[in-house]
């Protein structure tokens, strides 16, 4: 097979030949990347290929990952396993937006992928890449969505999935899911950091693939958030993407995506990334805040259980992609994160907590003068609203004061006596 790009190491330069070995980091311990030889692309040619594809049934063009599969993965079409991932609306923000005072934001629904996050465009990338490489077992670290993700796309697959979760720490769900796909669920003591950490060393010594986003493909998938964003706006770019970190691959993914782009002439002005971090769980912005050494956080917590990660593995990837597009790193407070998170819901959006941290951050970066409030900005919601629905039900019943969280937008359910005099008095100021 034509091999259409290497892994590249980010430290030292050091190239790859993608088919020949399973490696997630280069001999002097850096991260990988895929480099695509993208001298044999034109990108007016691409651009045309893409908007061709746009709307195609049942085909993995269908795909709004692989509809874009030049710059994901240029592998044959029955080594791809897809759902038809992507294909996710582009909201106008509505009160979210006139809440952070950005009329002009909207808001990406990433939880409309089918496992309820955004993670299902990096894991069919990934998957597929295993198929290649004849890896038949496949494993992960998560705080939940990207369990869930890939034991979906492993049951697919017919592969075996093990995935290593911090003990009573995802969100009930998610963990459902990953059970009822059929992934093999280990829970251990300890956070997700700790769990990362042991999936690293188990996948080495068992030689089981690894799938979470320190899997260079992983990356890959993820890149069409940014290129489907533009093709849904005409390929007028915003001026802001607005984007949550966690482990830190989604927004390498967004920068990496972007500039890609732009080398090949498809976009003529790379858009400013914003990455907004809970207070909790902030290394990055320490590191960018301070100019400072990257330092993790020792007990990260945070009521947006995504994010709740104290020693991200792709900080080095992610402050690169900062710095390539003069980004911005903010973090939020458990207070912020739920008032945007009512917003976002009582937009009609709705979105797990982690993901209206874009929200929040974006009121911040407004009120700050770093974001104009004309300007143009794409927040990318990573996640379904049905994730953390204790967060979500606690908030609103005025239950969150021992994290510190007063139910300011609540809407708290009203008990009344079943007959028709309590409903009309119950609802007397809303008819
Ligand atoms: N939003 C949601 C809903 C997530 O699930 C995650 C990560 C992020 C944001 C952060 O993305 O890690 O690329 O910076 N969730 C992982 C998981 C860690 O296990 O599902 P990131």
């Amino acid at each position: 097979m034509e091999v259409k790009f290497l892994l590249r190491c980010i430290e030292c330069g050091n190239e790859y030949k993608a088919y020949k070995e399973v490696r997630y980091k280069c001999s002097c311990g850096g991260l990988l990347e895929v480099k695509h030889n993208l001298e044999r692309l034109n990108g007016k040619k691409l651009k045309e290929a893409w908007e061709a594809r746009w709307g195609i049934r049942n085909s993995v063009f269908s795909s709004g990952v692989w509809r874009y599969k030049e710059l994901i993965a240029d592998i044959p079409d029955d080594s791809i396993i897809t759902k038809l991932e992507g294909n996710t609306r582009l909201y106008d923000s509505g009160p979210a937006g006139e809440y952070a005072n950005l009329k002009k934001l909207k808001l990406k629904h990433e939880g409309e992928n089918p496992t309820g996050s955004f993670k299902d465009r990096g894991m069919t990338s990934g998957i597929s890449i295993s198929k290649l490489l004849n890896a038949k077992t496949v494993a992960c670290a998560s705080t939940g969505n990207t369990s869930a993700s890939m034991a979906s796309y492993a049951a697919k697959a017919g592969y075996k999935s093990i995935i290593f979760i911090p003990s009573g720490k995802i969100a009930y769900g998610k963990l459902s899911q990953a059970l009822a796909y059929g992934g093999k669920t280990l829970q251990i003591e300890g956070n997700f950091d700790d769990a990362m950490q042991l999936v690293q060393e188990v996948c080495s010594e068992l030689n089981i693939y690894l799938l979470n986003s320190i899997n260079p493909f992983r990356i890959e998938g993820q890149k069409a958030i940014g290129f489907e964003i533009l093709q849904q706006l005409e390929w007028n770019v915003p001026d802001w993407f607005i984007i949550p970190g966690g482990n830190l691959g989604n927004n390498t993914a967004l920068s990496k995506g972007l500039m890609e782009l732009y080398s090949l002439g498809i976009i003529n002005k790379i858009p400013r990334i914003a990455v907004i971090q809970a207070r909790g769980a902030n290394p990055l912005y320490e590191m960018w805040k301070n100019k400072t050494f990257f330092k993790p956080v020792k007990d990260p917590d945070t009521i947006a259980t995504a994010i709740k990660i104290g020693n991200p593995v792709s900080w080095k990837k992610s402050i690169r992609g900062i710095e390539w597009t003069d980004g911005v790193v903010e973090e939020v407070t458990e207070q912020e994160i739920m008032d945007a998170k009512a917003k976002v819901d009582a937009s009609g959006i709705g979105a797990e907590p982690a993901s209206c941290c874009v929200v929040a951050g974006a009121k911040k970066l407004v009120e700050a003068g770093t974001i104009s409030s004309d300007s143009s900005a794409v927040g990318i919601l990573t996640g379904n609203m049905l994730k953390d629905p204790d967060a979500t039900v606690n908030y609103h019943l005025g239950n969150l004061k021992q994290r510190g969280i007063d139910g300011k937008f609540k809407n708290a359910p009203e008990n009344i006596k079943s007959d028709i005099e309590s409903v009309k008095k119950a609802v007397k100021d809303i008819i």
